[in-house]
């Protein structure tokens, strides 16, 4: 009797070519993206299941994980796996699979984008050629990159190649980490602060550490007060990471100069946020990584991950401890 190909469950955007890949070796359940996997996927499929391939939308807590009794991996769609109790996978023998390596520029590219957009005031710029402000007089003046230091809150791959670009921009470049990134040092990359040294020297605060239960709402109203005036905070990490409601404040009360976020508490932001009405914010659609290339090569690795756990070899990408 020919063996039947093992259940996965997709719920990611897939192009053709790699969902070919997939069929080859399983039979695919199709669950649209954001729907928890133990209420959309039918009784029999949940029993049989053996692999998820998912976005950082899918929630795979203890539930959805005990929905899912012969799921042996999990590869994320993603390079952060806050959606994944790892912890409960682990006990359970599932492996947790990410995407490390192949988006670090792309979210770079973004984090400068905000920078620059914030320094040179690029949103209100924009507005005022299209009002037809500029028939009547020059924009207001803005800031030079050159000679202000960029305080990394978090010094991981992206980090690094944060600091890399910002010195291209002659930045002065520090970093706060849990563990010193002595190569980073010594290359003359970025010098290290104290967290509080950090905040208070930085123009641009920019977060680049995963969310966790140690760092949820580890940026809010302490650390903006501790931040100077003029500064701007950027966020392409995780929504969570930063208090929102203090950031809020911290934006209506000046207490910080502008914020570029990429990530929110709670996404999609709703349009009613107050952030939305500030001309000092620079908002994107969680887009870090939402490149054509970068997104391609993702989902290669994500494939990739899924197949070879399936088939028993090593995944190139592995989060388990
Ligand atoms: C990631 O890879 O973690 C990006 O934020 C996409 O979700």
């Amino acid at each position: 009797m020919p063996q039947s190909l093992p259940t996965v469950i997709v719920s990611a955007p897939v192009p053709p070519d790699l969902r070919s890949a997939i069929e080859a070796a399983c039979r695919i359940v199709d669950v649209p993206i954001g729907q928890r996997l133990d209420q959309a996927v039918s009784a029999a499929d949940r029993e049989t299941a053996r692999g998820v391939l998912c976005t950082v939308r899918t929630p795979m807590d203890a539930d959805a994980l005990d929905a899912l009794p012969a799921v042996s991996v999990v590869s994320n769609f993603a390079v952060g796996y806050d959606n994944i109790d790892v912890p409960r996978a682990t006990r359970g023998g599932v492996l947790v699979c990410n995407t490390p390596g192949v988006l670090d520029r792309a979210v770079a590219d973004l984090t400068m984008g905000f920078v620059i957009c914030l320094a040179r005031d690029m949103v209100q710029g924009d507005a005022y050629v299209r009002r037809g402000d500029w028939l009547k007089g020059p924009a207001p003046l803005t800031a030079d990159l050159a000679g202000k230091t960029l305080g990394l809150l978090g010094m991981g791959r992206i980090g690094r190649m944060v600091a890399r670009r910002a010195q291209a921009f002659d930045m002065r470049v520090v970093y706060h980490n849990r563990n010193r990134d002595t190569p980073s040092e010594e290359l003359g990359l970025a010098a290290y602060r104290s967290r509080d040294e950090l905040l208070a020297e930085a123009d641009f605060l920019s977060v680049h550490v995963p969310l966790s239960a140690e760092t949820r709402g580890s940026v809010g109203m302490r650390e903006f007060a501790a931040m100077k005036h003029s500064a701007y905070l950027v966020n392409t990490s995780r929504g969570p990471v930063v208090d929102e409601a203090a950031l809020i404040r911290a934006l209506q009360e000046g207490r910080i100069a502008g914020a570029g976020l990429d990530v929110m508490e709670r996404e999609p932001l709703d349009p009613a946020s107050p952030l939305c009405a500030m001309p000092n914010v620079v908002l994107q659609a969680h887009a870090g990584s939402a490149t054509v290339e970068t997104r391609r090569a993702m989902m290669e690795l994500a494939v990739a991950n899924l197949l070879d756990a399936l088939a028993g070899r090593q995944p190139r990408a592995m989060v388990n401890p």
